[in-house]
């Protein structure tokens, strides 16, 4: 019987896991078929009883559902406790398992731009979800992180809670607070251009701000070019977009889904192709 996998999400519309996925499926000739649950907030419990029982064989999961999916997870993996946030689900037989493949997906990202992330200094704009799993990930290869944040003190129960998990001190703030500070990499994980379209670098902070730093990155998808990237690009700043680290994750995905080595290249032109 076909297995059926796919992401959980509302709106799920701009997904680009389905095409990446269904590539992989198809290419390794695996029976599985990878599609959209466009679920609203009342209906995720019933849901998840189709998932269980039903049976869907995995999901991916993305916003608003990274948090609350935990409490109808019934493992849940270590690094995706510590994180606070599950964007995989698997199910073992009828057991959901939840882990997290977006820090790996943000740690590789970087790797790709400074091998080793030990002792780098990251700049972390955004204190919201997607912040946590970057934070995270930095955090466990030997990083430096700060944090800032509209709402500093959201930034600074990060800071604190992140901070006490790996035993070192993080500096964090307000974004005013950011703008002397150097480092090796720029991250914007906020969701102010999905949030706010229209929105320009300037609504976070000045344009030649990046010029601070070696490498800016950004983990938003629409646009694949954010304001902050056009702005690094403009002063001739290495860039990565977040069709890196998006990539990277989904190969986890694959993985824990299907216990198989993920078709890198062909994953990898169908996202091209989807981003076109
Ligand atoms: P996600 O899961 O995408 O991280 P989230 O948990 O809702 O979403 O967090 C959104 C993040 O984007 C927060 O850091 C938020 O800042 P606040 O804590 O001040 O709300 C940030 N954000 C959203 N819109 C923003 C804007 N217009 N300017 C600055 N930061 C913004």
């Amino acid at each position: 019987m076909t297995k059926q996998y796919g992401i959980l999400a509302y709106p799920a519309k701009h997904s680009l896991s389905s095409a990446v996925q269904n590539a992989a499926f198809s290419y390794l000739k695996i029976d599985a078929q990878f599609g959209v649950f466009e679920i609203q907030e009342n209906d995720v419990a019933a849901f998840m009883e189709r998932v269980k029982n039903d049976p869907i064989s995995g999901l991916s999961v993305s916003s608003p559902y990274k948090e609350v999916i935990m409490n109808y997870i019934d493992e849940v993996d270590e690094d995706a406790k510590k994180i606070g946030a599950v964007n995989t689900v698997v199910n073992r037989g009828g057991v959901l398992c939840g882990y997290n493949t977006d820090f790996i997906g943000a740690t590789k990202a970087l790797a790709d731009a400074f091998g080793n992330l030990k002792n780098k200094k990251f700049v972390i704009i955004g204190a919201g979800g997607a912040a946590r799993a970057v934070v995270y990930g930095i955090l466990k290869e030997g990083g430096i992180v700060e944090i800032y944040n509209r709402t500093s003190g959201k930034a600074n129960g990060l800071a604190d809670y992140f901070g006490k998990m790996f035993g070192v001190n993080i500096i964090s703030g307000d974004l005013k607070d950011m703008l002397s500070v150097t480092g090796d990499a720029l991250i914007q994980t906020t969701s102010i251009w999905i949030t706010e379209p229209g929105s320009v670098v300037e609504d976070l902070f000045p344009r030649d701000f990046v010029k601070n730093f070696k490498v800016v990155m950004d983990i938003v998808h629409k646009p694949l070019i954010t304001p902050v990237l056009a702005a690094a690009k403009e002063y001739g700043i290495q860039i990565i977009s977040c069709d890196k680290m998006f990539l990277y994750q989904a190969f986890e995905q694959f993985k824990l889904w299907t216990g198989k080595e993920p078709p890198r290249e062909v994953m990898g032109e169908t996202l091209k192709k989807s981003l076109v």
